[in-house]
């Protein structure tokens, strides 16, 4: 079978919001790049997750003037709240930093980038099987893959990997030049998405003694709710009743007597994880997102970091291929990891302070309890959780 060439200056590896953001920043700077992804664009569509946007992502949108959609239908969250039993800490971002953060589906997100990349000249080649890179220590990495029987080729300058945690990019650099560092957590997240009004017009974290709960939403007529369940649990023992019951004691009594229950039209159970591949570059390969890092969801860091790291990475490139500056490259490492690590560190600790862990006694939930009578006492704490939950600057 011949094989088919294409060349390019940047081949993008896996069209999810990381890739996409990604291609649509190069494309503005009038850089050449071609997008792989292996699946169709609904399946891309069909996966939920986190909605709530920091600065830094719905500034690339607005950079990219692809924030009509994201300014009518987002909504503005000025604040947000942490349960323990019957008390409710709030926590006014909008005080205590200035800022906000806008509730918005990773989905409807992707699905704008989509829709403007046949506009802007971002080629997105979808359900290309057998992805593979080669060559990526060299000026010269090239992409394989297959397409309806087609065998093709896509050379490149630089190849960046935008495939997720389960991606082959990570995987070609080599053992001994980078380094792991995981944590797995003993629950994962059930999360229920229904078109019922939210029980609250902010997100509510609780810490209950049965375990953790998370209110959210996506729009004014559509919820989203998580409850911690053990890794072993079966979806098939989460009948929707038994999910709205568990929420209803698990959020306390106030935003129990708000919940409006109705059919789920997704549900799924989530592993948590932290974990991050250091450095995020090895040669003529960057990594950004998913690909790179994970986060445990409390927080909703893992779409907001990916953003960050496709801002590092296009202004590296920008400064590549129209300065021939290979140093911006070689640093972009480092400026992303730099953030990853405080974006990591507070999800962890949000995840540390809200869930009851399968091994934690007396004295880890005596802690819990001082730490959220801290935060509700003081506002140097309020603050430092807030200028994490709105984002960090990049
Ligand atoms: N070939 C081509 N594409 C691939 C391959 C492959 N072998 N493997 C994975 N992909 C694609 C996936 O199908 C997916 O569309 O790479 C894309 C990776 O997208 P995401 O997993 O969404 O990761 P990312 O773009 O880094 O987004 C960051 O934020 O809220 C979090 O985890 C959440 O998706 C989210 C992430
Ligand atoms: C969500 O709406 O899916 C969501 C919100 C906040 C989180 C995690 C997930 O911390």
């Amino acid at each position: 079978m011949s094989e088919r060439e294409d060349k390019t200056q940047v081949c993008i590896v896996g069209a999810g919001p990381a890739g996409l953001l990604l291609g649509h920043l190069l494309r503005a700077e009038g850089i050449d790049c071609v997008v792989l992804e292996r699946q169709s664009p609904d399946y891309v569509l069909g996966r939920i997750r986190a909605g709530v946007l920091e600065q830094v992502t719905v500034g690339l949108m607005e950079r990219l003037g692809l924030d009509s959609r994201l300014k009518a239908e987002g909504l503005i969250h000025d604040g947000f709240n942490l349960a323990d039993g019957e008390r409710l800490i709030r926590i006014d971002i909008a005080d205590l930093t200035g800022r906000h953060v806008v509730v918005y589906g990773q989905t409807e997100l992707t699905r704008d980038l989509m829709d403007a990349s046949a506009e802007r000249g971002l080629t997105v080649v979808y359900e290309a099987n057998d992805v593979a890179l080669h060559d990526v220590e060299s000026d010269a990495p090239f992409v394989t893959y297959e397409k309806d029987g087609q065998a093709h080729r896509v050379s490149a300058r630089i190849v960046v990997g935008c495939d997720g945690f389960h991606g082959p990019s990570r995987r070609v650099i080599p053992a001994g030049v980078a380094r792991e560092y995981e944590r797995e957590y003993p629950f994962g997240w059930l999360g229920i998405l229904a078109d019922v009004p939210p029980c609250n017009h902010e997100l509510i974290y609780a810490n209950h003694e049965r375990g953790f709960a998370l209110a959210s939403q996506r729009s004014e007529v559509r919820s989203r709710y998580y409850i911690d369940v053990p890794l072993t649990e079966k979806l098939e023992d989460w009948p929707d009743d038994r999910v709205w019951d568990e929420l209803a004691i698990r959020l306390g009594p106030e935003a129990a007597a708000n919940i409006t229950r109705g059919p789920s039209i997704e549900k799924s159970i989530a592993p948590l994880r932290s974990y991050v591949f250091a450095p995020m570059r090895h040669g003529n390969l960057l990594l950004c997102g998913d690909a790179a890092h994970i986060v445990p969801p409390t927080g909703a860091k893992g779409l907001n970091l990916a953003a960050s790291d496709v801002h590092y990475a296009a202004e590296a490139l920008t400064a590549f291929f129209r300065r021939n500056d290979a140093d911006a490259v070689a640093g972009y490492s480092d400026r992303a990891l730099a953030r990853v690590w405080k974006a990591e560190r507070f999800s962890w600790s949000l995840t540390r302070l809200m869930h009851r862990f399968p091994e934690d006694g007396p004295f880890e939930r005596a802690m819990q309890v001082a730490e959220l009578d801290y935060i509700a006492s003081s506002r140097a704490a309020q603050t430092s959780i807030a200028e994490n939950y709105v984002g960090l600057p990049v």
